[in-house]
């Protein structure tokens, strides 16, 4: 029998010494009991971090949707799946029971059968936050073909880039969607973006905000109709454990987004496994995590997990602060939500408008809070546990990435004892060392490095789509026979991990992880720029906000400043997306770099964050004498 529902410390131990002394024996009890398979494996695990290629559950046969739907229609057929929670607080809640679910992800996978889509064919999603993007992530799982989704608050070009990477052959989106107060275009987005893409034949259009819409002739189609012309039954596709299920596209350091691969059985064990343990979720609870679908987050801890546990899980359109700064103690308070997963972003952001829209409402019904996506200082962790939990709700401060595919370094409530500020202690399977920069591993406690992962875990994406080599390169090259993270952590006197950040030149924005290189790109796209660097500086809401330094093209000197700016942030908006925009722009004569002409961020982003207690060596620059001009312009004219 495996410990499925770790219930407390000691059994914590015991499970993770199991996990990590036995881990294929680990890994198949838990498959094995909780889990439905056409055909069982014939090999746990293979794996050979030099190539590097993984496979777990070989042989096995199964499709994801049947173990979060079907596999519940007995038991909960009439149990909620998904609570969907409109945008506007007037616009009633939708519950979609597990029948129903049932009834429209075949609905939906016969639309996409029906033109033309096959196993292994890649299908762009990019909707808004409303049932339909579940309904269609869940339908191309399963007829066998590979989502891509992508949040839709990327902008036309971003979303180019990742159609013709993946070459998806359809689109599905919306007229439209509701943000707030306001409305967006994401049809007009989609027609644009196609402008570049040859590789598309269908558009899906979802009825969303009734905005009259231009539609294509002979690409664009409207769901509704073609819902109504087909069969409600589907039979699920049968895959192999290792056949692909989805990519999505996180940034890189440098280049073009990453597609992260990730495949079908490995995903669900790890997705579904950690859902239990980590939200501690039990038969009656209702789930709330305020993710976006268009995030590892929503795939993992939305959907799959979630549905994978025949959990009751709310996917809410809106934005916290609309109608007003009270809006999610408002939806805790109507679905009585038990189980609340959010970004420390949004703690930051809701903290400062003050208590009054946290004491109108009734919390009473949260038993246990998460955060996620970049670390959260503990001034908002102590606001979070005091005015939200009331001191009475763990926190599960969860460390994990896109390419991790599921929660890593957590906290399991009521197992482990929390700490400020800290991730806490791997989950089962997870194997965490820390290294130098010289690449050993640093032993032993009160220790800081370079976080990596020594042993496979099942859900770990299996490459970066149409580029091995550069998987390879980025995960696997730092440390021999070690997946590297790109963080940096801290291991204190018990063993607990606190993730120190990136230790790369990725940014974490609002929990949102940009790569410099597309912004440098966008911004060089502007006639006056010849050059541009942006780094992170710290920011109390956002945690990250992004600092540009800019140098002019000598046609540009002359121009207005505040006007440069405008016209820069307009650019990466159009290019990126308005996540993207910088909160600080340097106009400057140089930027330090090394005698291979790398820039040296680390000095941008001291000035950056106004510490020039210690710039380091800047012996080994190509031109050290621009740095004091750097810190001279930095005192003057920054906005
Ligand atoms: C990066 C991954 C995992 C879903 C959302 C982000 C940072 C994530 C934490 C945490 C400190 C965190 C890391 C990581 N991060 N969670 N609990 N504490 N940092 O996914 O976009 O792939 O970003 O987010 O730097 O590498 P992502």
């Amino acid at each position: 029998m495996s410990n499925y529902h770790i219930k407390h410390l000691e059994e914590y131990f015991q499970v993770y010494r199991k996990s990590v002394e036995n881990p294929e024996m680990f890994w198949e009890e838990i498959a094995e009991e909780h889990f439905l398979w056409r055909k069982k494996w014939n090999n746990v695990l293979s794996w050979d971090f030099t190539k590097p290629e993984v496979k777990w559950f070989e042989g096995a046969k199964l499709n994801i949707t049947e173990n979060c739907i079907d596999r519940h229609l007995v038991t909960k057929g009439d149990k909620t799946a998904i609570l969907f929670e409109p945008n506007n607080p007037e616009e009633p809640a939708q519950k979609i029971t597990y029948k129903e679910l049932h009834k429209q992800v075949n609905k939906f996978a016969n639309v996409l059968k029906s033109k033309g889509i096959e196993k292994g064919d890649r299908v762009c999603i990019y909707l808004p936050m409303i049932p339909e993007l579940a309904i269609s992530v869940l339908a191309c799982a399963r007829i066998g073909a590979i989502h891509s989704v992508v949040f839709a608050g990327f902008s036309s070009n971003a979303l180019a880039t990742r159609i013709n990477d993946s070459e998806c052959k359809m689109v599905i989106t919306s007229d439209g969607s509701y943000r707030g107060a306001k409305t967006i275009d994401l049809k007009g987005i989609v027609d644009e973006a196609l402008e570049s893409c040859t590789c598309v034949d269908n558009v899906l259009v979802v009825k969303r905000i009734n905005s009259a819409i231009a539609m294509k002739e002979g690409r664009d189609v409207w769901l509704t109709p073609l819902l109504d012309e087909v069969s409600s039954e589907c039979e699920a596709e049968i895959m192999d454990a290792e056949d692909p299920l989805f990519i999505l596209y996180t940034s890189g350091s440098t280049g073009k987004p990453k597609g992260m691969l990730h495949t079908t059985a490995g995903y669900m064990v790890y997705t579904a496994y950690t859902f239990k343990n980590v939200f501690q979720y039990t038969e009656d609870d209702i789930y709330w995590c305020t993710a976006d679908i268009g995030w590892i987050t929503g795939h993992s801890y939305i959907v799959y997990g979630p549905l994978a546990n025949g959990a009751t899980t709310v996917m809410f359109e809106g934005v916290p602060s609309y109608p007003d700064f009270g809006r999610f103690w408002e939806i805790v308070e109507k679905h009585k939500i038990n189980q609340f997963y959010t970004a420390p972003t949004a703690i930051r952001a809701l903290a400062k408008e003050g208590l009054g829209y946290v004491e109108s409402h009734d919390l009473s019904s949260l038993k246990i809070l998460g955060t996620v996506g970049e670390p959260i200082n503990e001034e908002a962790w102590h606001w979070y546990d005091d005015n939200i939990g009331k001191r009475k709700s763990p926190i599960v401060d969860t460390w994990w990435q896109t390419e991790t595919g599921g929660i890593m370094i957590t906290p399991i409530p009521f197992s482990t004892p929390t700490k400020p500020t800290y991730a806490t202690l791997p989950f089962p399977g997870i194997q965490p060392v820390l290294m130098d920069a010289e690449g050993n591993e640093i032993k032993g406690n009160q220790v800081e490095g370079r976080l990596s992962i020594k042993f496979p875990w099942p859900s770990m994406a299996r490459t970066i789509w149409g580029n091995h080599q550069r998987y390879k390169d980025t995960y696997f090259s730092a440390f021999e026979n070690k997946y590297f993270t790109g963080d940096g952590a801290f291991r204190d006197e018990v063993g607990y991990y606190r993730i120190t950040g990136r230790v790369d030149d990725v940014i974490i924005v609002s929990g949102h992880n940009l790569g410099t290189a597309p912004i440098e790109d966008a911004i060089n796209e502007h006639p006056a720029v010849a050059e541009s660097a942006i780094v992170g500086f710290p920011h109390n809401i956002k945690g990250n906000a992004l600092y540009g330094y800019v140098i002019l093209k000598d046609t540009g000197e002359s121009r207005n400043h505040d006007n440069l700016r405008k016209e820069i942030n307009q650019i990466i908006t159009e290019q990126v997306g308005p996540i993207a925009k910088l909160d600080k722009i340097q106009f400057t004569k140089g930027l330090p770099k090394t005698r291979s002409g790398k820039i040296m961020r680390r000095i941008l982003r001291k000035i950056a964050a106004n510490d020039l207690s210690n710039l380091g060596d800047t012996s080994t620059l190509l031109n050290p004498e621009v740095v004091q001009g750097i810190i001279d312009e930095a005192l003057l004219e920054v906005k």
